[in-house]
């Protein structure tokens, strides 16, 4: 028996030292544990040997090997405790987490170069008494031609190449011209200044230069003295509004058949100044809106007597705006959806 208990010794002295170098939980502790507690472990075949002992012998070595594995248990929480501890002021100086770091910026959507240009075009035409009216994208061949003073077969038809439904009566506005109608007959016999903003489209080959779904923003004003010198006054104002104070006009002699007399305003290459560049195309000038007088057949159509009333109309394309402000070298990037594009406005 005294073997045994200097065996029991010696375990519980190698144990103790054993379990000092231990520096990780998951494997160097759990077979500290298997080596010392386990069942095949040494303290375990003292304490099965107990049977073989005399009878007196067994309480005293009994309670001696008890002592030593609770002195061996209470080693193993006491590590496992001291490690759970290390590992937790491990990860805490390592994830610290501080504070006072400024927040990351969250990512957040913008508006589209298009919308942004239309609500300035918007804006600045509120502001002098316009009111938006929309209609809509599908029309009628009589609201988008034939109202407006353009027959059927009519050559000026070219100038609008046509998406047409099955029925050859129903197609997609290929401007926002048609809307004068419509406000007007919603207006008439009062005086009406209205703008109106919308999608066209047009069966054209895509290019840099033209898209086959493009904006517009007409403007119509009707009144009884309203005059060409209101148009170029008005579209004057706009222009500085839009493009700097110092921006000269120029008003250019056109035709469409739903105004008369027709013109095509430019601006002065904001870019050179006039001299001449690539963007104006050495000419010193951009063109930017097509406008005239409303023809007296329209204003008939509106439900205007065209005795008594007079009226302007301009129409403009806002990507071709926005291109201009921004120098915006292919219309195709409105509708190609890349962040790298939409996220400079
Ligand atoms: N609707 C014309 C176009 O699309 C522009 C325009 C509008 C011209 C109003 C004059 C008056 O080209």
């Amino acid at each position: 028996m005294i073997a045994q208990l200097s065996k029991l010794d010696e375990i519980q002295a190698e144990a103790a030292a054993a379990v000092e170098q231990i520096t990780d939980a998951e494997q160097g502790l759990e077979a500290w544990r298997v080596k010392y507690l386990g069942r095949s472990s040494d303290l375990t075949q003292v304490l099965r040997g107990l049977a073989d002992l005399p009878e007196e012998e067994r309480p005293a070595l009994g309670r001696r090997g008890n002592e030593v594995r609770q002195f061996l248990e209470g080693l193993l929480r006491e590590k496992s405790e001291q490690l759970r501890q290390a590992e937790l002021d491990r990860s805490l100086s390592r994830e610290r987490l501080d504070v006072t770091l400024p927040g990351r910026p969250v990512r957040t959507g913008k508006i589209h170069p298009t919308t942004l240009t239309l609500q300035r075009i918007c804006d600045f035409w509120r502001d002098l008494g316009f009111q938006v009216f929309e209609s809509r994208d599908v029309e009628t061949d009589e609201y988008n031609f034939e109202l407006l003073n353009i027959p059927k077969h009519h050559p000026s038809r070219e100038m609008w190449d046509t998406f047409y439904t099955s029925d050859e009566n129903v197609i997609l506005r290929t401007h926002t011209s048609p809307g004068q109608i419509h406000a007007m007959r919603e207006f008439a016999p009062e005086p009406c200044r209205v703008i109106l903003p919308g999608m066209c489209y047009r069966y054209e080959q895509i290019s840099a230069r033209s898209e086959i779904q493009f904006n517009q923003v007409e403007g119509l004003a009707i009144g009884e003295s309203i005059t060409f010198s209101n148009l170029k006054g008005d579209l004057g104002l706009f222009a500085r509004h839009l493009f700097g104070e110092d921006t000269r006009t120029r008003f250019r002699a056109s035709h469409f058949p739903f105004t008369e007399p027709s013109a095509e305003m430019d601006i002065e290459c904001f870019v050179c100044g006039g001299e001449g560049c690539a963007v104006c195309k050495e000419t010193g000038w951009l063109e930017i809106l097509g406008c005239g007088m409303v023809h007296p057949k329209v204003l008939e159509n509106g439900g205007y007597d065209p005795a008594v009333f007079t009226g302007y109309a301009y129409g403009m394309g806002p990507e071709r705006v926005a291109m201009l402000l921004h120098g915006i070298t292919d219309i195709r990037n409105f509708w190609r959806n890349d962040f790298r594009f939409l996220e400079q406005f």
